[in-house]
């Protein structure tokens, strides 16, 4: 409980929910990526096929998502009180756009996610009602006529800028937050992080992207 009460201890839990949420990120884009070579169908038939460990997994991913997003708004809110407003010199102008917007993009992932289970999982929105009940059912048709539409891409875009600019910031900071880095190796990390979080866009974008402008079809 201490371990919890201290700012470290915090900070420690998001860092570690944080980074396995990205493994998740990295998995996730690689499995959607099977659609360029019209595997996804075989690929969520697999998945499927897990019983209930994707229960289990999911009930895991859950959970980090919580605790993650929990500690995120707390830490947030305890720093902007205990920060004073009014400064002769502006603080805040070495703070990139990524590290400032934290919170704001995480609460947008938070948004995006909640929509996606009930897009692609749960299938509850008309553009994919036809597909409920279907385990998995045709993956494939049902991501390709979805994204058909210009205003759900529009959103999927959208929101992978928020996961880009999250994670822009994000993977870093778990390096640091866990002391794992020095004056030496920090360029070179933020550096790896930056550019995983511009792959990150590009690969997931590309889905709606290559949908909408035909190239996918
Ligand atoms: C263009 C981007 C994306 C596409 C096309 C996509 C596609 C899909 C599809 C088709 C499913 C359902 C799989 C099935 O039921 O067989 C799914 C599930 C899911 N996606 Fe995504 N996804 C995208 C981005 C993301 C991102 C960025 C995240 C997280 C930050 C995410 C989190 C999830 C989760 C948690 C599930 C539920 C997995 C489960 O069934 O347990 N997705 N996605």
């Amino acid at each position: 409980m201490n371990f919890l009460k201290s700012s470290v201890g915090r900070k420690v839990l998001m860092a570690i929910t944080g980074q396995l949420m990205v493994l998740f990120v990295v998995v996730h884009l690689l499995g959607n990526s099977t659609i360029f070579i019209g595997l996804i169908n075989s690929y969520a038939e697999h998945l499927h096929s897990l019983g209930p460990f994707v229960w289990l997994f999911r009930l895991v991913l859950l959970a980090m998502v919580l605790i993650h997003a929990f500690f995120g708004i707390q830490v947030t809110l305890e720093n902007r009180a205990a920060t004073p407003q009014k400064y002769a010199v502006n603080r805040t102008l070495k703070v990139s756009l990524a590290s400032s917007s934290m919170i704001w993009t995480g609460l947008t992932l938070v948004l995006f996610i909640v929509y996606h289970l009930c897009h692609f999982t749960a299938r509850l929105t008309s553009d994919v009602a036809s597909y409920a009940g279907q385990v998995p059912g045709d993956v494939y048709k049902m991501v390709l006529g979805s994204f058909q539409h210009g205003l759900i891409s529009f959103v999927y875009v959208a929101a992978m800028c928020a996961l880009c600019l999250h994670l822009y910031h994000g993977i870093q900071s778990f390096f640091q937050t866990m002391g794992w880095n020095n004056d030496t190796s920090l360029p070179l990390i933020s550096c790896i992080g930056r550019a995983l979080a511009v792959i990150f866009l590009l690969g997931y974008s590309s889905i709606p992207v290559f949908i909408l402008t035909g190239i996918l079809s």
